[in-house]
């Protein structure tokens, strides 16, 4: 009889079945089988198709990518372990020392980090743009820029450039345009449909939407695709098969998800929109007073996103007080896209690195208020959102 400690230690398989699960399986193997050296050397040279090392793919992951690029309607996307392994995906595969980076000045403040001070330590020069702004983009540009970097939603003032013209004005030097599609994702807009050659996600947001896993998306063409795979495995920034596997589940509702948001987020800006007297200004690209409203109309079709931010007249004092009349119903959760609707206060948390003259310049106050709108009925969530109103007395 065979021992213990023989048998344990031993790789079983599943019998196999005439019938296949429904559900993907999680394939949490770090490592797979090779026949031979021969498979190995076929393998890992790229001459046969299939896995050997899970940094370098995993099924859990192609099954993700595989969804996200019918979703863009892109030819490659891969996953990696954060929004910000995508970016730097970007960075490390397409940009070297000397080169040069427009970056829209509206960007998350560790996008913005990165393409700063991080790139800049590996002689990648940056100059900060109003994307908006298209003469100031044109201005902007060298012979030596290679990438053009917007939000297609802004954050946290919800501005929406023009892809189309960002992507010509990137082609015309040489340049290509990487999209930040997190705040919007693919049900409000393809960026790649638009004129974007790179498109990352944090599918840490909505695209998972169930607050469980930090994962970010990168979609591209075939032809600049060449260097990504060897800097996903080489930079180790691949993710794990396991939150692949949650990510591709959460997926699954997205269209109904955001289809609840975007209805009830149009609903509570336009009740904020109408509390005039506590309310200074209301940013949400679906209301007509909105500075990109024709443009994210063009953009977009017919939602406009789940995210509303506001700024109260009362400074921090009065979000102190809207926060804490709410809080019940509405959480300060400093991300977004959730299941349920959370709010955060960029001031002290994704915008906290910048000086306050800098927020000023955005339109960033001690008053502005980001909500992320879930799936709650529209009455419910409008009703909490006149309970922090109520709040400010
Ligand atoms: C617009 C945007 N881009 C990128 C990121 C980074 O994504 P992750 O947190 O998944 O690394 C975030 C995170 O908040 C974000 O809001």
């Amino acid at each position: 009889m065979e021992k213990p400690d023989d048998i344990c230690p031993r790789s079983e398989r599943v019998a196999k079945s005439p019938t296949a699960p429904h559900a993907p399986p999680i394939y949490l193997s770090s490592v797979y089988e090779c026949r031979d050296p021969q498979q190995a050397d076929a393998l890992l040279g790229g001459r046969e198709a299939g896995y050997v090392y899970a940094r370098d793919g995993h099924p859990n992951a192609d099954l993700l990518a595989d969804k996200c690029l019918r979703l863009h309607g892109t030819e490659r996307a891969a996953i990696a372990a954060s929004g910000m392994g995508a970016l730097a995906l970007v960075v490390l595969s397409q940009l070297a020392g000397g080169d040069h980076v427009v970056v829209s000045n509206q960007l998350y403040g560790r996008t913005l980090s990165l393409l700063g001070d991080e790139a800049a330590r590996l002689g990648i020069t940056s100059t900060l743009v109003n994307a908006c702004e298209l003469d100031e983009v044109r201005r902007a540009i060298r012979p030596n820029t290679k990438l053009l970097v917007v939000e297609t939603i802004s954050n946290p003032l919800l501005r929406v450039a023009d892809l189309p013209a960002l992507a010509e004005l990137a082609h015309a030097s040489g340049a290509a345009l990487l999209a930040d599609n997190t705040l919007a994702g693919p049900v409000v807009c393809r960026p790649a449909q638009l004129g974007a050659d790179w498109v990352m996600e944090s599918l840490t947001k909505t695209m998972n939407g169930h607050s469980d896993v930090v994962l970010g998306l990168l979609c591209g063409a075939q032809a600049r695709w060449q260097r990504v795979p060897a800097v996903l495995s080489t930079w180790g920034l691949a993710a794990a098969p396991f939150d692949c596997w949650l990510a591709l589940r959460g997926l699954g509702t997205l269209g109904v998800r955001m289809d609840r948001a975007c209805h009830s987020a149009q609903a509570v800006a336009e009740v904020l929109a109408a509390a005039t007297t506590s309310v200074e200004a209301v940013h949400y690209p679906g209301l007509a007073s909105h500075p990109d409203h024709t443009r994210a109309g063009r953009q977009f079709g017919e939602r406009f996103g789940s995210i509303v931010t506001f700024t109260l007249s009362g400074g921090a004092a009065a979000a102190d007080a809207f926060m804490a009349a709410t809080a019940e119903r509405i959480p300060f959760c400093p991300s977004l896209g959730e299941l349920g609707t959370t709010l955060s206060h960029p001031q002290s948390t994704s915008h906290r690195g910048l000086t306050p003259e800098a927020r000023a310049a955005l339109g960033i106050g001690g008053g502005t208020i980001r909500l992320s709108v879930g799936i709650e009925s529209t009455e419910a969530v409008i009703e909490a959102v006149e309970e922090g109103l109520a709040g400010l007395g």
